[in-house]
């Protein structure tokens, strides 16, 4: 299949999992549910199910039972977005071509639809038609990758950083948590659907924390020459951050996307290569959206 006809196929599938998620009109606190789903089904690149889904391909398992782990950590980001978004974070209006969460329902019930559609996430974990020892390594993974040596850890580090200088390796650390984790959870939730041994899970480890390096440096470079309309969220926001623009500027940047594009492409080997996540990692490169 043709890379873009495989990446619709992943994010069809995906979107019609997800349509189904929080639906249940006999509950009194629809209101809630109408939030969470306001914002997960808003669109999104749906970048980390489809590395999922096609990390399970790549290990011979079958998309179809690793589509609740997929929409699992698409739960999980969706609602990073949102709490990332709140006047206490990034303080944004729009994210996915869309006003904010908290824009549009008020900062507490946003808070609420980020905690429900994290609970959410572990328990459509817990419902995948796998066996019990595939759900349990895929729970450690995904709350290692998404708690506080995580993504959570990232986003503090991100936030403390605003008030003072950062190192190269500060910056550094602090992606490695906020966006690789996630993206890491995503490729070895692939890898544990398909049942694949300790060495795979790691090399789709290593093949993430290049893509998700690579992914944020893209993410920082444009918030300064992006298209908001393209992008789906205002550009120039990260004014205080202690972005890769900030610390390398925009000529390096470029520089530093093409070397960790290559070294998430170099670990594919470890799986024979992949034609679909080779052509997904180079589109990183230029992307505008
Ligand atoms: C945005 O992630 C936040 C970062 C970690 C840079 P995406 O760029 O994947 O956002 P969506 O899911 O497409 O909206
Ligand atoms: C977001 O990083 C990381 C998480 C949401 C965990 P950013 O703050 O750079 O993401 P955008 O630019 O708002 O999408
Ligand atoms: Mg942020
Ligand atoms: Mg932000
Ligand atoms: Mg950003």
């Amino acid at each position: 299949m043709k890379f873009d006809e495989q990446m619709r196929a992943y994010t069809q599938a995906v979107a019609a999992r997800l349509d189904d998620c929080f639906t249940d009109d006999t509950q009194p606190q629809r209101a809630l549910f109408e939030a969470m789903r306001y914002s997960l089904l808003a669109g999104g690149k749906r970048i980390r199910p489809a590395l999922t889904l096609a990390f399970c391909d790549l290990c011979g398992g079958d998309t179809n039972s690793a589509l609740d782990f997929a929409i699992a950590v698409e739960m999980v980001h969706t609602y990073s977005l949102i709490h990332d978004d709140l006047p206490c974070m990034d303080n944004d209006d729009l994210r996915r071509g869309k006003p904010t969460n908290h824009r549009v329902y008020g900062e507490a019930t946003a808070i609420m639809a980020g905690d429900a559609l994290l609970t959410a996430a572990f328990g459509t974990l817990a419902s995948a038609n796998l066996s019990s020892a595939q759900i349990v390594r895929a729970v450690r993974a995904l709350s290692l990758c998404a708690g506080e040596l995580g993504m959570v850890g990232g986003q503090i580090l991100d936030m403390h950083a605003e008030t003072r200088e950062c190192t190269a390796q500060d910056v550094h650390d602090i992606q490695l948590r906020k966006t690789g984790a996630l993206i890491s959870a995503a490729c070895q939730l692939g890898v544990i659907a398909a049942d694949g041994d300790e060495g795979r899970q790691a090399a789709a480890s290593r093949f993430a924390d290049a893509f998700g390096l690579a992914f944020q440096i893209e993410d920082d470079i444009l918030d300064v020459i992006g298209d908001a309309q393209k992008l789906g969220k205002a550009t120039g926001m990260d004014g205080k951050k202690n972005t890769f623009v900030r610390l390398y500027g925009i000529a390096r940047c470029r520089e530093m996307v093409k070397e960790e594009v290559q070294k998430a492409l170099d670990a594919l080997a470890y799986f024979g290569g992949s034609s679909f996540l080779s052509q997904l990692v180079s589109s990183l490169a230029v992307r505008e959206f």
